[in-house]
């Protein structure tokens, strides 16, 4: 193991430093630590939470030597992680995983559900510096359309489309809906979703027919979060080590499991 993924890999306890509600289910956690804080958007983190689980998160945001994470309650480690304050103790390995790359040309964002967060944070890094910085972005309701202000304040001028399956705001369909209908409209240089991967392959077999570049980031089951255990494999890839961000190539590469179906930890196919 090199020196560099010795330090990453090392566990590391740190206090919670601030805890803000983003929605009635989604809560954003900030952290010192020096590593985390050099991650680049699309990295991840293991989060262990003490007595319950370690579990992957996608880096929402750094900011001089502080990271944060923005996190659903979904189950046990969540719903654990939801309930700890400020000066509470917890553990930090990382930043793992590769990350998106900073195209500047005209690029378009698709999101849903807490994949907004690490494009958010992609978002920031790109937005005084790309030609064109446009967002299609969907949830089941308004409450969960996560970040939406801040991704709108950081996208070009009149260039975001938000739905909802409710109704609730913006249009009421799935965003792959009005994301056809955009592409058909107008050009981009490259495309990075982030969220359901029911939602990433809509994405993907649109982007497919039409021949753009595109970037997504997956989510598998992840144990070690460094290569070794093959929790996280999707076809000849290991999502920790090889992704979490994947190209068009690789999806393609990947297409018979791609919103379909991924390895549960006992080892047997769960469907998406
Ligand atoms: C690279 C990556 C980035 C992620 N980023 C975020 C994020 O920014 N915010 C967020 O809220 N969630 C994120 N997740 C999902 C998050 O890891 C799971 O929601 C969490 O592990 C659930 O744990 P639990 O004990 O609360 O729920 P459980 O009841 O244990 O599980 C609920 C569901 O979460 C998933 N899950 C459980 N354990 C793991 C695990 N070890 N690895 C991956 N998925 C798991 C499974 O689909 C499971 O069905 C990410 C996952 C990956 C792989
Ligand atoms: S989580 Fe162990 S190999 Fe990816």
């Amino acid at each position: 193991m090199s020196d560099k993924l010795t330090a990453t890999n090392t566990l590391r306890a740190t206090r919670i430093l601030s805890v803000k509600t983003e929605s009635p289910t989604t809560k954003t956690f900030t952290f010192k630590d020096k590593l985390c804080a050099k991650a680049k958007p699309g990295q991840f983190l293991m989060l262990w939470i003490p007595r319950v689980d370690e579990i992957p998160l996608s880096i929402m945001n750094t900011e001089g030597t502080s990271v944060s994470v923005t996190v659903k309650a979904v189950g046990d480690a969540t719903q654990a992680l939801h309930k700890m304050k400020s000066g509470e103790t917890v553990g930090l390995r990382g930043p793992f995983g590769n990350n998106f790359t900073e195209n500047t040309s005209r690029v378009l964002m698709v999101g849903g559900g807490t994949g907004n967060a690490p494009l958010l944070f992609l978002a920031k890094r790109l937005a005084a510096k790309a030609k064109r910085l446009a967002l299609v972005i969907g949830a089941k309701t308004k409450n969960e359309l996560l970040f939406l202000n801040q991704l709108e304040a950081l996208c070009t001028e009149q260039s975001t489309i938000a739905t909802t399956e409710d109704g609730s705001y913006g249009l009421k369909c799935l965003a792959t809906e009005p994301l056809d209908k955009l592409l058909n409209k107008e050009k981009f240089d490259m495309i990075y979703a982030c969220g359901p991967e029911p939602m990433i392959r809509q994405v993907f077999d649109l982007t497919e027919k039409r021949g753009i570049p595109m970037e997504a980031s997956l989510e598998r089951l992840m144990r070690c979060g460094i290569g070794l255990c093959g929790s996280c494999v999707i076809g000849k890839y290991r999502v920790c080590r090889d992704g979490p961000v994947f190209t068009a190539a690789q999806l393609r590469e990947v297409k018979d499991e791609l919103g379909i179906s991924k390895l549960g930890f006992d080892g047997n196919r769960i469907p998406l």
